[in-house]
């Protein structure tokens, strides 16, 4: 009877018997991604002031043909696809922009508009399952970030530290956590194996799976930090680059 009650509260968009403010919990998605995807896209089309000193915007990274020999358009705009499709299709925002834009459903155990649940069975859903190998590539940028994060503390040739060190530097580890944290990493290192105990190196892959479970348990944290962590990098490399404001030097 209970479950029939609750069957029927959740029938149309919106319906429940919850009493709590779930909603809440949408806004700020729906605020932060939506002003970082318009950020992004904005700065990603600019073109400009995406380096200064040492420093190099994680939006160019790695920078490919900034003098336009063969690319004429902004070459943040050939990378783009790498970190883009591995945030797209990371596990957890998926279920935050589902709920958040898609209401689908708008949180647990509150009404949606379709009757028929279909998952990411069919397309365009289908193609999420890609994530694994933006995984593959997303390791790849994070040694070019890492590789960025080095150059920033060197100034003319000699060893410096400004503000856009450290702000290169904790972007560049805050990615890494977000990208190590990732379900397909967890599942690439430990999901295939029953017995740790059982194989030559199981012992090794038992710790790996055990420390990128403890990173896995904290990645909703690093998906919202690093998400932030990039936005500000970029924004403080571009505002240093066009002269808003100077960095300053810590030594
Ligand atoms: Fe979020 Fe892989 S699940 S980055």
């Amino acid at each position: 009877m209970a479950q029939a009650r609750t069957a029927e509260a959740t029938e149309h968009l919106g319906a429940t018997q919850r009493r709590d403010a779930w909603w809440l919990e949408l806004v700020p998605v729906v605020v932060v991604l939506g002003l970082f995807g318009i950020y992004a896209t904005i700065r990603a089309f600019e073109g400009a002031y995406y380096a200064w000193g040492p420093y190099l915007s994680p939006f160019y990274s790695p920078l490919i043909d900034p003098n336009h020999h063969w690319w004429p358009f902004s070459p943040a705009l050939l990378i783009l696809a790498g970190p883009l499709g591995f945030r797209v299709t990371c596990y957890y925002y998926r279920k935050a922009y589902y709920r958040a834009f898609f209401l689908d459903p708008p949180a647990c155990a509150v009404g949606e508009r379709r009757r028929t649940y279909r998952g990411e069975t069919a397309f365009p859903f289908i193609l999420q399952n890609v994530h694994r190998y933006f995984l593959y590539i997303a390791i790849v940028f994070i040694a070019f970030l890492a590789h960025d994060a080095i150059r920033s503390f060197s100034f003319d040739g000699r060893f410096g530290i400004g503000v856009g060190s450290l702000v290169l530097t904790a972007n560049a580890l805050l990615l890494s956590l977000y990208t190590f944290s990732c379900h397909s990493l967890r599942h690439l290192v430990g999901g295939n194996i029953d017995c740790f105990s059982c194989t030559s190196f199981g012992q090794v892959q038992g710790s790996l799976w055990r420390g990128v479970t403890f990173l896995n348990e904290r990645h909703m944290l690093f998906a919202w930090m690093s998400l932030f962590s990039v936005g500000l990098a970029d924004l403080y490399v571009r505002s240093v680059a066009s002269g808003a404001i100077r960095d300053l030097r810590l030594l």
